[in-house]
């Protein structure tokens, strides 16, 4: 019974005080768990993911694999160095890493000949680090934005000068479906003008970035510019319009005075007044009438073969 009892406290000494290995890994790249052993004849090698579940991830034994009881989760993604075992490198490569990777692994080894089977741990921690920072403006918020990130990041906003203003700032982060965090903050502006650059810093543990911003004015400050501006065009544009129409109907005057008549004597019954009144209309009248002439013709013949 106390033989027992030091086994049992000796094993949770052990547990509580051996020192895992740690490896970090980035989401979606591949990873190198690092197991070393004393090799022998037929070797054997077990990888498993005891934390938060209990995984079987790889075997390997009679000189092959053996991954009938692989969990699903890392289906296809395994693999040995199988060169290296030969020289006590049993370690695992693992592809695409996922958040739910992350856990503590053991490498269980032994061989034919080796008296010291031995299991050893390796806590696997799994990063995605900010890659981009997204700022806009909407009215008077800016917004900061960034996702695929990995673990829970941390937002602040400072200014470039520093000011002793505070402003008004909310942050939501959520949580993807590959539990990777998206997180967004908007920050208020004043009514003020101000020349600050406003600067959004999202960090995680490993790593750090940050983005800045210059205040764009909003559509009533913008509006007080453009508005005038599109008056004093437009008036502009009326005037040469004016100024190019009197132009062209002097010039047709002018015109019209110097040619003589061409228009035949059975079409322009109708065309004869205005032909002499001057009127920068009188060929459109012209057609028309040649137009109705040649209807009245056609319906007179239309008429006559009745
Ligand atoms: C794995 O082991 C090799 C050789 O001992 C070492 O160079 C490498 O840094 C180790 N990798 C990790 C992630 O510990
Ligand atoms: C095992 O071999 C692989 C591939 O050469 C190497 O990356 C890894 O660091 C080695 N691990 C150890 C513990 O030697
Ligand atoms: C693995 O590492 C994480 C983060 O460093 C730590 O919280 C956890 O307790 C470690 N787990 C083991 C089994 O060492
Ligand atoms: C953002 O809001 C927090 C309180 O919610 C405040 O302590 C902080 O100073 C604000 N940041 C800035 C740049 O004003
Ligand atoms: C932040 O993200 C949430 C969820 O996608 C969205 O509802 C919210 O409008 C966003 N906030 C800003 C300031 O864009």
């Amino acid at each position: 019974m106390n033989k027992f009892f030091i086994l049992f406290f000796l094993i949770n000494l052990w547990i509580l005080t051996r020192e895992d290995a740690e490896v970090s890994c980035q989401f979606g790249q591949t990873c190198v768990l690092n197991c070393s052993f004393m090799t022998g004849r037929d070797p054997v090698i077990h990888w498993s993911q005891e934390t938060p579940r209990r995984k079987e991830v790889h075997s390997y034994y009679e000189n092959q694999d053996h991954l009938e009881n692989q969990d699903q989760s890392f289906k296809g993604r395994t693999s040995l160095f199988r060169d290296q075992i030969s020289r006590g490198n049993a370690s695992l490569q693992l592809n695409g890493v996922m958040v739910q990777d992350e856990g503590s692994y053991g490498c269980y080894t032994s061989s034919y000949n080796e008296i010291a089977a031995g299991e050893t741990f390796i806590n696997m921690t799994v990063y995605a680090p900010v890659q981009k920072i997204n700022m806009r403006q909407t009215e008077n918020l800016i917004i900061c934005s960034s996702d695929g990130i990995y673990p829970e990041p941390h937002l602040s906003w400072s200014t470039s000068p520093p000011s002793s203003r505070t402003f008004q700032n909310q942050t939501t982060v959520q949580k993807t479906e590959e539990l990777l965090y998206h997180i967004n903050s908007s920050l208020t502006l004043s009514d003020r003008e101000d020349e600050l650059e406003y600067i959004c810093t999202i960090s995680t543990p490993s790593d750090q970035r940050r983005a800045s911003w210059r205040r764009r004015y909003d559509s009533h400050v913008i509006a007080w510019i453009v508005i005038p501006l599109v008056v004093i065009a437009a008036v502009i544009g009326l005037v040469v319009i004016l100024v190019v129409s009197l132009v062209v109907w002097r010039r047709r005057r002018a015109w019209r005075g110097q040619k003589p008549s061409h228009t035949k004597p059975d079409l322009n019954r109708n065309s004869e007044e205005t032909s002499s009144g001057e009127n920068s209309e009188t060929s459109t009248i012209t057609i028309y009438g040649a137009i109705w002439n040649h209807v009245d013709h056609e319906e007179q013949q239309a008429v006559t073969t009745l």
